[in-house]
Order: structure tokens, then C-alpha cells, then sequence
């Protein structure tokens, strides 16, 4: 499986350096900010998400979210742990941004069209609505996120990438930088969910949450 991550990221890795590189000789002239919207590529098409590459939706994503997240990659505190795959092929997308175009793609992406992501898995979602008891303090009783508390809003999320989120907390890949504040809070939340089987129950109960 990780194999089969490594090399499809790979394959979108090269298509987005030729297309980087095409844009590059092409675009004199343009504004330095539109030369950085090249999420799609992974993201998908209005970023509604890519599972072949793990790429998550990024449509209907809240603002101050999407800043902390693309601020967090750029300075090395999310994707830079060894067994983050996931997160070291998006690191070094983020790593050239400027503000400036971090707002430019805050903007750009907030146009986008929120379109719930399809569900993909089958848990138990009655017990995942147990388990979703805690996480509610945070994340909302429908999942709708919290800007107070710092946490996203999870319905409509593409469970996929949630379950592989919730695997990376838990295994300290994700959230153990010492400078990720909110992360660090969400890697002791992770370990509330006992195994595999808990952590597809609560991602199947947050796909019945969708805004
Ligand atoms: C080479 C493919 C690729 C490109 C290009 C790319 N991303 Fe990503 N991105 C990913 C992957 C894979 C992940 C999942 C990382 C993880 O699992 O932690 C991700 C994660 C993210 C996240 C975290 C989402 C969350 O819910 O925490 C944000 C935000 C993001 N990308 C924004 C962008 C933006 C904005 C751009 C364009 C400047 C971009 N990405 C370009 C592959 C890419
Ligand atoms: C103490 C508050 C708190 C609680 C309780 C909490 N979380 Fe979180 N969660 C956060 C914060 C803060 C983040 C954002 C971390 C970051 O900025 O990287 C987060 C991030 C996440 C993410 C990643 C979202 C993304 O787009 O990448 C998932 C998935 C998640 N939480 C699920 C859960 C689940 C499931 C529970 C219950 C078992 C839970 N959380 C309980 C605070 C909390």
C-alpha cells in the first residue's frame, strides 16, 4: 500500500513539474501569485479531492483553516515527519508560497462550490456516534468546525483522507512537531480512539454530518 502511495504521488509529482515548468516559460508577465494555483493538479478539479493521490477536498474549506494549514506545511511543522508520505508530497507545495499568494489561494478557493464528498466507507455508525461525543467539544456537535478552538469543520470531508488524518495522529506522524500547537491537542484526542475499527466508526458517524 505504501508503495502504491509512493509511486502514484510520484507520477503527480512529475505531471506537476512539467506543467510548473511549462507555466514558468509561458507566463511573463502574469501576476507572481496566479503562478501558485496549481493545487487542482492533485486536489482536483475545483478541489473537490483526488483519492488516487490522497489529495483532500479543499471546496467549501474554511478560510482560516486553509492559511494555518498552508503556514504549518510551508515552515516545516506539518509533512516533515519520515513517515508522513501524505504530507511530504503536499510540504514542498506549500514551501515556496508567499503570503501574498497564501491569501491569493484563500480567496481563490473560497469561490469554490461546497459539495459534500461521497462516502466511501461502512462503519458502525452507532458506536461512532458514541465515540463522536468528545469530539464534539471541539469540532462541533455537527462537525461544523470551531475557529475559537482552532478546530475544522470535518462534515464533508472526504472520509478517506480523515481516516489516514486519524492513523496519523495517533501514530505521531502528524501533530508531534513541537511547534504544532493544534495539532499536539489533536494527536491526544486521537489516542480516545482505540484501533483501526474505531476510527472508520466515527469517520462512517461524521459522514451522516454533512452541512
Ligand atoms: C503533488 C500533489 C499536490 C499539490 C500540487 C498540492 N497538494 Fe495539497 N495536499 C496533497 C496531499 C497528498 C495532501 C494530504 C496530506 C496529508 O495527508 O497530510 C495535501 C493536503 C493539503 C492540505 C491540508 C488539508 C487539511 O484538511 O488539513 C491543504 C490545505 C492543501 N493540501 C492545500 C493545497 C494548496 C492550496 C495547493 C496549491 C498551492 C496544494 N495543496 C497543492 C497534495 C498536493
Ligand atoms: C481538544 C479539541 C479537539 C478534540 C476534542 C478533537 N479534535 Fe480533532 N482537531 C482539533 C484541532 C485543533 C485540529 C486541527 C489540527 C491542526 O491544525 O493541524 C483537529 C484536526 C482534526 C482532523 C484533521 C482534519 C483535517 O482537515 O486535516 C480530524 C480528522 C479530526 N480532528 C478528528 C477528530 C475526531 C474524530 C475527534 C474525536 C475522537 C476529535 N477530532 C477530537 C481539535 C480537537
Amino acid at each position: 500500500m505504501k508503495k502504491f502511495i509512493t509511486a502514484t504521488t510520484l507520477i503527480a509529482l512529475s505531471a506537476f513539474f512539467s506543467i510548473a515548468s511549462q507555466a514558468a516559460e509561458g507566463d511573463v508577465g502574469v501576476a507572481a501569485t496566479m503562478d501558485d494555483r496549481y493545487c487542482t493538479t492533485c486536489h482536483g478539479a475545483e478541489g473537490r479531492g483526488n483519492i488516487a493521490i490522497d489529495a483532500p477536498r479543499l471546496a467549501g474549506m474554511e478560510a482560516w483553516y486553509l492559511k494555518r494549514q498552508l503556514e504549518n506545511f510551508r515552515a516545516g511543522i506539518r509533512g516533515t515527519h519520515g513517515e508522513d508520505t501524505q504530507g511530504i508530497a503536499m510540504q514542498p507545495m506549500a514551501a515556496k508560497l508567499t503570503d501574498e499568494s497564501i491569501a491569493d489561494i484563500v480567496d481563490w478557493v473560497g469561490d469554490w462550490e461546497y459539495v459534500p464528498a461521497e462516502a466511501t466507507v461502512d462503519g458502525n455508525v452507532n458506536q461512532g456516534r458514541n465515540a463522536f461525543q468528545s469530539c464534539a467539544a471541539c469540532h462541533g456537535a455537527n462537525a461544523e468546525g470551531n475557529e475559537a478552538l482552532g478546530a475544522p469543520a470535518l462534515a464533508g470531508q472526504n472520509d478517506w483522507y480523515m481516516i489516514t488524518q486519524l492513523r496519523n495522529f495517533r501514530a505521531g506522524y502528524r501533530g508531534s512537531h513541537r511547534e504544532d500547537t493544534y495539532g499536539s491537542q489533536m494527536l491526544t484526542m486521537s489516542k480516545t480512539l482505540r484501533d483501526d475499527q474505531a476510527i472508520i466508526n466515527v469517520v462512517s458517524y461524521i459522514n451522516t454530518l454533512q452541512k
